[in-house]
């Protein structure tokens, strides 16, 4: 595996955050799992998760495949509510409330397979996110908020610096702009927390070193979590790490605890061989 180089970096900004931003705005937990526990029949897919993630921090989430990432995330957002154990969001119990309720408070997710209007355009795509937040629904109608929803989607097309291919037909972008797009869409609206799944699955090193930018350049009171098969964006991304192994939490720590867990190496890199 190659050097990981500025592991540092995302905890050393985070603490910066914290100082120019002062206590009010990033204190506090942002999610908050306890024994959160997804079944489905006899499998428990997730089994008895409990981890926090402070408001404005960065979080991976590793582990190998089917050990229970993706369901996590279902169960974070309310797509496959928990079988047990409750979810905090900001301090509010968030478990039975239905996903759109949960969207509406903040919480925002990318999938693993892309979910993008494929014979759209790249601006029309994300003006339907900025609309859909702001409205509850998607909608085209861009006569009441229209200019505030145009100016909204102007700004997420410079962040995600997908200006100069804003007319394209989204079926004709590469592989990494569609990705790019979709962390686009999940910022429609300024969410407080993003859950991520493998964002840089199927990107070329050029695309990843883009997405790597990206993530770093969320404001510091946004929180994320992701789950990421590669260590090399992981690692560098994030203030803290949970492996996950075979539904339950292994390890949780910082990236340099991570990587230097003996365990972690036996089990995780073992089994990505
Ligand atoms: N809707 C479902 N019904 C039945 N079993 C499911 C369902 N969703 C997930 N599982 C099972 O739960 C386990 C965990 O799956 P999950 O998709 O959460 O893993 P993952 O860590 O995201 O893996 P990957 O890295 O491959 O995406 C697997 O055994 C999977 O087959
Ligand atoms: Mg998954």
């Amino acid at each position: 595996m190659a050097t990981i180089t500025p592991l540092r970096s995302a905890a050393a900004r985070s603490s910066a955050a914290h100082a120019v931003a002062g206590t009010q705005l990033l204190s506090g937990d942002a999610l908050r799992l306890e024994g959160v526990t997804r079944a489905f029949g006899a499998l428990r897919a997730v089994d008895d998760v409990s981890l926090t993630v402070a408001a404005g921090q960065k979080y991976a989430i590793l582990g190998s495949n089917g050990a229970g990432k993706t369901t996590l995330f279902n169960a974070i957002t309310g797509d496959f509510p928990p079988t047990a154990g409750r979810i905090q969001f900001f301090g509010e119990d968030i478990t039975e409330l239905p996903p759109h309720e949960r969207i509406r408070k903040g919480l925002r997710r990318t999938y693993q397979s892309s979910l993008l209007f494929r014979e759209l355009s790249v601006r029309d795509n994300l003006f339907l996110a900025v609309r859909g937040v702001a409205s509850g629904r998607f909608s085209f109608l861009r006569a009441r908020g229209g200019h505030a929803s145009t100016r909204a989607t102007q700004d997420l097309l410079e962040r995600t610096r997908l200006t100069h291919i804003a007319d394209e037909k989204v079926a004709n972008l590469a592989h990494g702009q569609q990705r790019q797009l979709e962390i686009g869409m999940a910022l429609a609206g300024a969410p407080r927390l993003i859950l991520f799944d493998e964002p840089a699955a199927g990107l070329s090193p050029a695309e990843r070193r883009e997405l790597v930018a990206l993530l770093r350049s969320l404001p510091a009171h946004m929180s994320f979590v992701l789950i990421e098969h590669d260590l090399e964006i992981a690692l560098r991304v994030v203030d803290r790490v949970t492996v996950m192994h075979n539904g339950r939490t292994l390890r949780t720590g910082s990236p340099e605890e991570i990587e230097g867990d003996a365990q972690v190496q036996a089990i995780y890199m073992g089994s990505r061989q």
